[in-house]
């Protein structure tokens, strides 16, 4: 059977952004950059972004489209004999860690979509937004039932093929979003006490940089928010055409993604700050945050409902992007069909997420690392050393294995006069710099 193709140019870079904008750039983004320190915290994030994540996006999507295959099985293509493909099993690791909870987290959206639509937070719950938040979060099963909503969506998604939904519905929730939190950043910034949480988000504390923890952290959230390292990208470039050009592609997927993080600080620490709530409250953060601010605007319970709709869907295209890669290996490796396998990775990957949601409530005793909860230590080995290890073996592939004639015409630049730039940083930079940050955060290396 003929291997699926995007319609478009226009088509992939739809889905690849849909990929990169999600729960990262809101969720997450806040409440990592809330727990290590705000301003210091960005730059480094966005130097990460620069230097290592969209050359290794370009470098990532042009393996895919060259060996046209799966995360393990493009490995195996580009070096075969080679050990190289087992790298790829970082990346199938990866998507069950991070779907099995990022789908409990974009369950909770759902849920606070519809309390929107019941009009019940449209003013302030007795127990408080995070009173009620809490409550709910520690609940046995509600949660759980809102996790499984939103892995059907995702598996149905997938299982129907062609991302002709997916695109479809990008192309108006994508500016749908951008607008509405424009709308949001503009409003918060209002706020009395909003300038505190600017200070907070732009002017960096220089001493946070002592701490190794906020270099992986850095890290993590660029590789995260890019969807890199997983594979992701290299699965959706491995449906592309050859005649499609890569880095202009990649560069637009990078600034939306940043613009879109960018923007979401600013809704949300000029509220934090107004509203006297904890920038470091980790996973809760945004869930607190902007249904107070929501309360406060005219008109915000319609804001509010259409917000969480518009996040909802900017979760499942990241979501589709990554139950694809390990539907994308276990079709071609047993020959199964797209229905069967679709549905059987997100159901495991579901039956995690229960126990996800659990350490919410009767588990949240469980912290497999350090003193963190299920879903931090999940993310924690999934964002933080999973997806870089993928980003680096791609890094050494292109940057050491691939002759450098076949790597810069594979990314679209033999012709370029930036590619021997983009080279070097392949080759050299990003490896050396995530290497150095392995060593830094496991203590053998002080900056
Ligand atoms: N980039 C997505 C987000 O920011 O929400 C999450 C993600 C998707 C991570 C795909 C990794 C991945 F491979």
């Amino acid at each position: 059977m003929a291997r699926e193709k995007w319609g478009t140019k226009l088509g992939f870079m739809l889905a690849a952004m849909g990929s990169a904008v999600g729960l990262g750039n809101i969720w997450r983004f806040s409440f990592v950059a809330g727990e290590n320190g705000g301003g210091a915290f960005l730059i480094l994030y966005l130097a990460f972004v620069v230097l290592i994540g969209v050359p290794l996006l370009l470098t990532e999507v042009s393996i895919g489209r060259k060996a046209e295959s799966d995360v393990v099985g493009s490995f195996k293509k580009l070096a075969p004999g080679t050990p190289w493909h087992l790298t790829g099993f970082f990346g199938i690791a990866s998507a069950f860690l991070i779907l099995s909870f990022y789908a409990v987290v974009a369950g909770w959206a759902i849920y606070y979509f519809w309390n929107y639509v019941n009009g019940s937070f449209f003013s302030q719950p007795e127990v408080g937004y995070d009173g009620a938040f809490g409550q709910f979060i520690s609940h046995s099963w509600h949660p759980i039932g809102w996790t499984a909503l939103f892995m059907i969506l995702t598996i149905v998604i997938v299982l129907s093929g062609v991302k002709k939904g997916i695109e479809a519905a990008n192309k108006i929730f994508m500016p749908l979003l951008a607008i509405l939190l424009i709308v949001l950043a503009f409003f918060s910034l209002s706020l009395d006490g909003a300038s505190e949480g600017m200070k907070f988000l732009f002017t960096p504390d220089w001493s946070a940089l002592s701490n190794p923890s906020i270099y992986i952290a850095a890290l993590g959230q660029a590789f995260f928010s890019l969807s890199l390292g997983m594979g992701a990208m290299l699965t959706y470039g491995s449906y592309l055409r050859k005649e499609n050009k890569l880095p202009s592609a990649t560069l637009g997927i990078g600034l939306m993604d940043t613009f879109f993080a960018i923007i979401s600080g600013i809704v949300i620490f000029p509220a934090v700050f107004a509203f006297g709530i904890d920038p470091s409250s980790g996973p809760p953060l945004v869930f607190i945050t902007l249904p107070t601010i929501f309360e406060q605007m005219p008109f915000g319970g319609i804001i509010g409902l259409v917000f969480f709709f518009a996040l909802i869907l900017a979760s499942l295209s990241s979501s589709v992007s990554i139950l694809e890669v390990p539907t994308a290996y276990f079709m071609r490796v047993f020959g199964w069909t797209r229905f069967a396998t679709s549905v059987l990775m997100g159901s495991i990957m579901f039956v995690f997420g229960i126990a996800v949601s659990l350490g919410f409530g009767i588990w949240s005793g469980v912290t497999p690392i350090g003193d963190r909860n299920i879903l931090d230590s999940m993310d924690y080995l999934a964002s933080n050393i999973f997806l870089p290890l993928g980003g680096l073996s791609m890094a050494l592939l292109v940057g050491w294995y691939m002759k450098k004639a076949t790597a810069l015409e594979s990314a679209d630049l033999s012709t370029s006069p930036i590619g021997s730039f983009w080279y070097g940083i392949i080759k050299f930079v990003a490896p050396i710099l995530i290497l150095l940050i392995f060593l830094n955060s496991s203590g053998l290396l002080q900056f």
